[in-house]
């Protein structure tokens, strides 16, 4: 149970059909937020008065402003934004395909943008503040094998965090970023599993190479981060923009 109230504000957040996004949506929920779910794959039904999903793929700028006008229409506000939707791809970065480069640029940086313009031009103009929050990864902090163009991605989203940090304080909007460590979703049970392919190892061994690189000895509940997302969605975070939070268990400090 959260004591962190978000009662009366009005969140969006992208990916928000599976995984942490999921996890952030439920938090949210159960905090009072209303939100609005901008996944480009949308299967459940509205389960909750104060929940509504829009198909949206998040790297294509007319259906990003389309889904933003329709939350606010919906709503009549926007207060909350959460940059979550993101995907991976494997390779050692000398055989990454370009297509496949494009895509994760896309996805993971691209559509940051994409979004955080759209709901932060609403946000100036509301006059009332706002958080934007990106989920990185602390793969925007360090380099990992086989994730050449995720990295890249994964710091891209930190250096906007900082610079749309800069510009959007004087407008009271806070903006800042998660950074995850291994997350048990659907993308890490694939990584594991392509990831193994090309190591020549099985996903369990992989699995069990994560648990011991984690000093606080187990890998993240998609629960975890949301927890760590509430709190930069509240007021409580208010003095904190331009960061770049891990939730790692330890495994990244700096
Ligand atoms: N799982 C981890 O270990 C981990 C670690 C660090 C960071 N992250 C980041 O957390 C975020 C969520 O990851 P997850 O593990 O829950 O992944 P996931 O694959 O379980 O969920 C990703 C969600 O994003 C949606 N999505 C993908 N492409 C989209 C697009 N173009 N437009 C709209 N929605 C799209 C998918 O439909 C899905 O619902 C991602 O940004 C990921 O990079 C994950």
């Amino acid at each position: 149970m959260y004591c962190m109230d978000l009662t009366g504000k009005v969140a969006i957040v992208t990916g928000g059909a599976q995984g942490i996004g999921k996890a952030i949506v439920d938090a949210f929920l159960e905090c009072g937020a209303s939100v609005a779910v901008a996944d480009r794959e949308v299967k459940q039904e509205n389960s909750h008065e104060h929940l509504v999903y829009f198909k949206t793929d998040v790297t294509k700028r007319n259906e990003v402003e389309e889904t933003v006008q329709q939350v606010t229409k919906h709503f009549g506000t926007v207060d909350i934004l959460v940059n979550n939707a993101g995907i991976s791809r494997m390779d050692y970065a000398i055989d990454i395909k370009e297509e496949d480069w494009d895509l994760v640029m896309d996805v993971n940086a691209k559509g940051v943008y994409l979004f955080s313009q759209a709901v932060a031009r609403i946000l100036k103009e509301q006059g009332q503040g706002g958080k934007i929050i990106n989920i990185s990864s602390q793969a925007g902090k360090n380099g990992y094998r086989l994730m050449g163009g995720y990295v890249a991605s994964k710091h891209a989203v930190l250096g906007l965090t900082k610079t749309m940090a800069i510009e959007l304080a004087q407008d009271g909007i806070n903006v800042n970023a998660v950074c995850p460590g291994i997350v048990e979703t659907d993308m890490k049970h694939k990584e594991r599993v392509l990831g193994g392919e090309l190591r020549g190892l099985t996903a369990e061994l992989i699995k069990q190479e994560d648990y011991s690189q984690v000093p606080l000895g187990r890998t993240a509940e998609p629960q975890d981060i949301a927890n760590v997302v509430v709190f930069l969605a509240s007021k409580y975070s208010d003095y904190m923009t331009g960061q770049g939070i891990n939730v790692t268990g330890g495994m990244t400090m700096h």
